[in-house]
């Protein structure tokens, strides 16, 4: 059994033990130790911050007596992320009482601060380990973080190394690791297939417009399907953006990627589900062969769209693969998107916004969400806002005028293409850490991956 790197299940060396400490535990531990080393440490001035720690001085064989790390408690993630991060390169375990630390978390908090994109440029520093045993539990906290590592680097590799038909060749792989069924249908043959709004979005640009469908587990098992939105780049369109909104938008296939992440750990981890994972694939480009405003646009469903605005375009490709997804009639669609600014106006970027049709899967994600330290927010699909999408001479407009409201208008307009007897929840995704925060570095992030797979666990593992 192989596991991530930075795990190590045969340590060579015997390991630095890593003490977790809060703000109220680190005093007991002062008192318990000499007052020689106690002394050493507070001179040092750690204060058990979380995420804070120390390497304590070396013992009679040269080697670190262990080290003191700062946590939030024994249910703590993320401090454990950043002492593998900011470490020393060495072997660590973790330490101290039994009780005081939730070895599942802080094993996965490990693995999740270990990350580093190293696609153009080798890390800086060699990988901590974590000694740990072998067991099924290991295996599935490294599926759990490999997902995350899959959804991170998907959406930190640049659009020039992310178009439409590399995503497509990445799912592709996805979809064979696991034996999965895998179709894309790229460029023209979007419009014989009738997906009108992915070709009207993506015919813009050289790197031709895809659907990538996958299909995994038995037809008889109760089918959940995936939609993410992949906007390979995003520079609105005939409504261009300003460079400064254009910078960030190689990550607005993050939905994508959440898709895929999100479904690769659900085959590895083999749950009772027929998957189906929907990514509508394209870059949202300037020519003379792009959609225009106010151009009226043909949807998969039979349904007449107004472009109010080419920047309002993830909705547009998600609507025509939420109409393929409900067709078969699924008991749960769920997709994820960075659909709008409003969202993250609303929320913040470490809060997923989540809408939903069906308040018992609303509830269910949210303790999934609570369980496992990945916050979503539940925002209304206030019925009274559709007005805002009503057009003179469409069944809908993409934008319309009102600024009011921009994230519930966008689920609004998603939720035209969703059966009502779905159960169907939306994410609105930030999917990028601006900032570094403990244990989870600067860049593409996973939002509400791990919140929703715990509420597919509960209802469908063995
Ligand atoms: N991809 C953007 C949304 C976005 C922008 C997400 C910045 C995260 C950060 C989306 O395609 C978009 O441009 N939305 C517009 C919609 C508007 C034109 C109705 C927006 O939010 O401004
Ligand atoms: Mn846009
Ligand atoms: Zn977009």
């Amino acid at each position: 059994m192989v596991f991530l790197d930075c795990f190590t299940t045969e340590a060579q060396e015997q390991p630095v033990e890593i003490t977790p400490v809060t703000k109220d535990t680190f005093s007991d531990w002062l008192t318990s130790q000499s007052g020689q080393l106690a002394n050493w440490v507070k001179k040092t001035g750690f204060y058990a911050d979380p995420g804070k720690s120390l390497i304590l001085p070396p013992g009679d064989g040269g080697k670190p007596l262990g080290a003191l790390l700062g946590t939030v408690g024994k249910n703590d993630i993320w401090s454990w992320g950043e002492a593998a991060e900011h470490l020393a390169s060495a072997t660590y375990s973790i330490g101290g009482k039994p009780n005081d630390t939730d070895l599942n978390n802080a094993t996965l908090g490990w693995a999740l601060g270990s990350y580093a994109f190293n696609r153009y440029r080798p890390s800086k520093k060699p990988i901590s380990k974590l000694a740990v045993a072998a067991s099924p539990t290991l295996t599935a906290i490294s599926n759990t973080a490999q997902a995350v590592y899959l959804t991170r680097d998907l959406i930190n590799t640049p659009a020039s190394d992310m178009g439409p038909g590399e995503l497509a060749a990445c799912a592709k792989d996805i979809a064979d690791r696991f034996n999965a069924a895998c179709t894309v249908t790229t460029g023209n043959d979007l419009l014989r297939d009738n997906y009108p709004m992915v070709h009207a979005v993506g015919r813009a640009s050289k790197r031709a417009p895809r659907l990538i469908d996958i299909i995994w587990g038995k037809p008889n098992w109760p089918k959940v399907t995936l939609v993410g939105k992949g906007v390979c780049f995003d520079t609105g369109g005939l409504d261009l953006k300003p460079s400064s909104g254009m910078l960030m938008m190689k990550k607005d296939m993050g939905g994508a990627a959440h898709a895929l992440g999100l479904g690769q750990l659900i085959m590895a981890n083999r749950l009772n589900i027929r998957l189906r994972i929907l990514i509508p694939a394209v870059e949202n480009s300037v020519s003379g062969d792009a959609f225009r405003p106010m151009d009226v646009l043909k949807t998969r469903d039979g349904m007449s769209v107004e472009i109010g605005n080419t920047d309002a375009e993830g909705r547009l490709i998600l609507g025509d693969a939420l109409t393929e997804a409900s067709a078969e009639n699924p008991d749960i669609v769920i997709n994820f998107a960075t659909l709008t600014g409003a969202a993250r106006i609303a929320l913040g970027p470490d809060l997923a916004a989540m809408f939903s049709n069906n308040d018992i899967l609303a509830e269910d994600i949210a303790a999934g969400a609570e369980q496992c330290d990945d916050p979503v927010w539940r925002l209304p699909l206030w019925k009274p806002y559709r007005r805002f999408l009503d057009s003179k001479i469409a069944d809908i407009n993409n934008a319309g005028q009102s600024r009011f409201a921009g994230a519930i208008t966008a689920a609004l307009f998603l939720k035209e293409f969703v059966s009502d007897n779905i159960a169907w929840a939306h994410f609105d995704i930030y999917g990028w850490n601006p900032i570094n925060r403990v244990g989870r570095p600067v860049g593409g992030e996973a939002m509400g991956l791990r919140a929703v797979y715990a509420m597919l666990e509960k209802k469908y593992s063995k």
